[in-house]
Order: structure tokens, then C-alpha cells, then sequence
């Protein structure tokens, strides 16, 4: 067997089933899960009758690189979303559609990395698990970075020594975080490129919750837009990476893109023609439907700010928690992330994520040890008694 695989972790649910094993939770309460980040709107009716008007299509293989047209309409709709120079994202040669970001960022960097070269792949901590076992299985080490502001933030990519950039050949950047939900910055992404430059390695961008943010005025930023801000419309060294699982709650649908550096992407194509499914014509052209039409984004986001607003309060009650920039996660402190999580199940029937989960332990410390995650996907009556069970199993310990 490829040894690397031995150095593949637990998935985090994993860990959490072994956390929760014996635990007898109150028998009166109905279970309520907020630890998976699996949106659970409903999917948007005009995207699943796109699907269900293309299904003759399953009578064909697809092509790797997909149709022009969803090529295309993913285009436009990054120019359209990132404010980026007309015509400066070709549907030909940037764009590749992928079935779900999940697999492409793994074999992203089995493309790109060298492994003779003692290669890094840099990422932050805690993180999207993926990054690390891509980094195992492509025969590099993974080079965590503290997601700092005391963990709940991102990473300071000016503590990162120059010697670990000197081996990086990939960064991966996660804004909005998950699950911190920290949102990079224009300048923060320029720094990332300018290093990217400096020290000759790919920035790949996770940029899945995008779309999951609460100003409307305010959209996050994202790597192709402070490229182009810089001059790069070519947009060497970017790959973005998005979904509509988290944009368009179609998690099930396994649809995503990443586009940016034309040279990149043919190699990567190349790659995916020999390793990797090409996503089938109806899912194709549903996905067509949801990227051409942004209102049903709106309305997804509108759900989730009322969320937030109704939950943050009943927990505020209770325990110091943020409001996230963008995302759907609430990251606060706790004391112990997998004492919280174990006692909530065993006294309110609600399931977090221990921080510790999604992070790894440095000689600094697990940076999400003191941390749960809590995904709000759930309907808004489950998150607010979720919330309510929350505030009262941590005041019955308070008290
Ligand atoms: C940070 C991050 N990246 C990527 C993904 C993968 O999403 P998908 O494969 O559905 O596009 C997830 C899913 O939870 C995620 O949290």
C-alpha cells in the first residue's frame, strides 16, 4: 500500500462518533446536529428542475473540461462577482468545472506539487482536513499556520520563515474561513501574492463560503479580485476554488469550479483527464441555472443573517461569541472544546465540533483546543433551540 496513506487522519466526525460513543442524551429531547457544515436549505426549485429537464443527458459521457456554456456562464459570473477586467477570465483556458471543490483542491495539489523537491504545502490551522491529506498523498509536508488574533482570525503570513516559504509550492488561503470565518482582505491577498511571487509557489484560494456573508454592500474579497487590483490580469499563481454547495445549498449536487492561471489549469486538465470524473450533462446545466441567477443567493443569505441574529443574542446571555465576517460558523471560546461538546450532547441532545477536530497540535499548542464549531445549517427553530439548550447547560454549570 502507498505508505502515505497511514499518515491520513481521522475525519473529524470520526473522532466526534468515538467523542459521543456511550453518551445517553435525554430521551425527551429531539436531537439537533450543528456540527456538519452541510447546508440544509431548501434547494432552489428552478436548479432542480434543470436537473430533472437534462436527464437524457446521463446518456452520454460528459467531457472533462465541461460544456462552453457553463464555462462561460462560471466566467461571467466571477467578472460579475469580483468586479474583474471584462473579458480578462477566457472560458477556455482559466475555468475547469469540478465535482465539488472537496476533490479538486486534493487533486489540485497532486498536479502541482513536485515531490522531489522536499516540497511544503503551507495552511492554516485549524483548517479544511483535505489540504493536509493532499499534502501527504502528493509526497509533501504540510506546514501548519496558527489562524491567529488569538485563533479566530487568519493566518499572519509574515510569521511564516523564509526558509519554509523558500520550500512552499502551494498556500492554501481559506477566506471566509472555516471556521474561524475570517475574511482576507484586498492587502492581505496582495501580501500572499507578492510572496507567491518572491518565493516562486501557487496560491490555491478556497473560497467555498464566498457567498455566505451579511452587508450586502460588503462582499468578501477574493484572490482573482486583489490580482487584478495589482495588474495581474493574467493571474499567474492564483487558483480560486468555489462551490455552489454553500452558495446555492445544493451540497448534494457535487458542483464547483477553479479557475485562474491559464498554464495551471491546462496541466491540471491534463491531470483530471487521466484522475478525475467529469461532472454529468444535467449537472451541468442545473449548474448553468445557479450561477446565471444570483437572487436565490440573496435569499440564502437573508436566511442565515436572521439566524445569526436570532441565536447570537440567547447565547450572549451566557458566553462571549462573535459574529462572524462571513460564513455560517460560530467559533467561540470555550473552556474545554470535547468537555463542551461531550456534556452538551449528554444534557441537551445538540452536537458541536470540539475545535480541536479541525486542528492540528503544534509546539505552540492545539490553536482550536479551547474552541467548538457550530454550524448554523439547521431550520432557524432548531438553531434558536439549539441556541436556548446552549445558554441553559452553560448556566447550569456557571450556577
Ligand atoms: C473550507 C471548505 N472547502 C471546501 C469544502 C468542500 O465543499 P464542496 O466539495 O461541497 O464544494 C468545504 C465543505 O465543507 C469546506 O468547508
Amino acid at each position: 500500500m502507498n505508505p502515505a496513506l497511514a499518515r491520513l487522519q481521522p475525519y473529524p466526525f470520526e473522532r466526534l462518533r468515538t467523542l459521543l460513543a456511550g453518551a445517553q442524551p435525554p430521551a425527551q429531547l429531539p436531537p439537533i446536529t450543528l456540527h456538519i457544515g452541510e447546508p440544509k436549505h431548501k434547494p432552489p426549485a428552478f436548479v432542480l428542475d434543470a436537473l430533472a429537464r437534462n436527464m437524457d443527458g446521463f446518456g452520454s459521457y460528459p467531457l472533462t473540461a465541461g460544456i462552453p456554456q457553463l464555462r462561460t456562464s462560471i466566467a461571467n459570473w466571477l467578472t460579475r462577482r469580483f468586479r474583474l477586467p471584462a473579458g480578462s477570465v477566457s472560458p477556455d483556458t482559466m475555468v475547469l468545472p469540478v465535482n465539488g471543490t472537496r476533490e479538486a483542491l486534493f487533486a489540485f495539489a497532486q498536479a502541482v506539487t513536485d515531490p522531489t523537491a522536499q516540497p511544503l504545502l503551507v495552511m492554516p490551522n485549524p483548517f479544511y482536513q483535505i489540504y493536509e491529506g493532499a499534502a501527504f498523498l502528493a509526497g509533501a509536508e504540510p506546514y501548519f499556520m496558527a489562524n491567529d488574533r488569538e485563533h479566530a482570525g487568519l493566518p499572519d503570513l509574515d510569521r511564516v520563515p523564509a526558509d519554509v516559504w523558500k520550500r512552499c509550492q502551494i498556500l492554501f488561503l481559506c477566506s471566509p474561513s472555516n471556521p474561524t470565518g475570517a475574511v482576507a482582505s484586498i492587502e492581505y491577498l496582495q501580501r500572499a501574492l507578492e510572496l507567491a511571487e518572491r518565493h516562486d509557489f501557487v496560491i490555491a484560494a478556497d473560497e467555498c463560503y464566498s457567498e455566505i456573508y451579511f452587508d450586502e454592500a460588503q462582499p468578501p474579497a477574493g484572490l482573482l479580485e486583489a490580482a487584478a487590483a495589482a495588474g495581474h490580469t493574467s493571474y499567474e499563481r492564483c487558483i480560486v476554488f468555489h462551490s455552489l454547495s454553500k452558495r446555492s445549498s445544493v451540497p448534494g449536487l457535487r458542483s464547483g469550479f477553479v479557475a485562474g492561471d491559464a498554464k495551471l489549469l491546462q496541466s491540471f486538465l491534463l491531470y483530471r483527464t487521466y484522475h478525475g470524473s467529469a461532472m454529468p450533462m444535467p449537472t451541468q446545466l442545473a449548474s448553468i441555472a445557479a450561477w446565471d441567477d444570483d437572487a436565490h443567493v440573496v435569499e440564502n443569505r437573508t436566511l442565515y443573517r436572521q439566524k445569526f441574529a436570532s441565536v447570537l443574542p440567547i447565547l450572549r446571555e451566557v458566553m462571549p461569541v462573535d459574529m462572524p465576517e462571513a460564513s455560517f460558523y460560530l467559533w467561540p471560546r470555550v473552556d474545554d472544546g470535547e468537555r463542551f461538546t461531550r456534556q452538551l450532547f449528554e444534557r441537551q441532545h445538540v452536537t458541536v465540533l470540539p475545535g480541536s477536530y479541525i486542528a492540528r497540535d503544534t509546539p505552540e499548542g492545539n490553536p482550536g483546543r479551547d474552541r467548538v464549531r457550530i454550524s448554523l445549517v439547521a431550520t432557524a427553530p432548531e438553531c434558536v433551540e439549539a441556541a436556548n439548550r446552549i445558554r441553559d447547560y452553560v448556566s447550569r454549570r456557571l450556577g
